[in-house]
């Protein structure tokens, strides 16, 4: 007889904050600890402007996202993106995308996600949302977004 492993999934989240203990680290929490009761591989990591992202590669999926401050991604994220080798490994990549604000959800979509879209090239967007600080620690929110991911994953695989 013949067994076999499935291969667990690898999922890095990729954010930023400018808090420790906010908001965005309570969800990154969540959502990592959500994603690896699915059977997932999680690995986290807060990201700074010119750090070298060659280990992304790695990944099967990466969930990416921050806060906005004054209208804009919080900048370690946003400035990697820029400035640093993110942009060229996250190519063609499985990616989510997220952000957290205190901004209704319509404007948040039309001002605030596309400064994420904008500077990944051919990627394959599983599932993008918006969360208010609130929803931050909402348990079924979160298990609404991981499932989305999980399920547009295996349609992509
Ligand atoms: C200094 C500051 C500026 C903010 N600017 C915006 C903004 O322009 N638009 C918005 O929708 N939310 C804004 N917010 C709300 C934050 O995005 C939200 O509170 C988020 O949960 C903060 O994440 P953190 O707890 O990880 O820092 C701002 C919050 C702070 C503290």
């Amino acid at each position: 007889m013949t067994s076999t492993i499935a291969k667990p999934v690898k999922a890095l989240i990729l954010y930023d904050s400018q808090s420790v203990g906010g908001s965005t680290d309570r969800l990154i929490d969540s959502i990592g600890k959500k994603l690896a009761e699915g059977g997932a591989y999680v690995e986290k990591a807060r990201c700074k402007i010119n750090a070298d992202y060659s280990f992304v590669d790695e990944f099967d999926l990466v969930l990416l996202g921050a806060p906005i401050y004054y209208l804009l991604v919080a900048s370690q994220l946003s400035g990697a993106l820029m400035q640093s080798n993110l942009k060229k490994v996250l190519k063609n990549k499985k990616v989510a995308l997220f952000v957290i604000c205190g901004s209704p959800e319509p404007m948040a979509q039309f001002l605030y996600l596309p400064q994420l879209k904008m500077h990944i090239e051919n990627p394959v967007i599983l599932a993008e949302k918006v969360f208010s600080p609130d929803q931050t620690g909402d348990p079924k929110t979160i298990a609404e977004f991981v499932d989305n991911i999980t399920a547009a994953y295996g349609k992509a695989s």
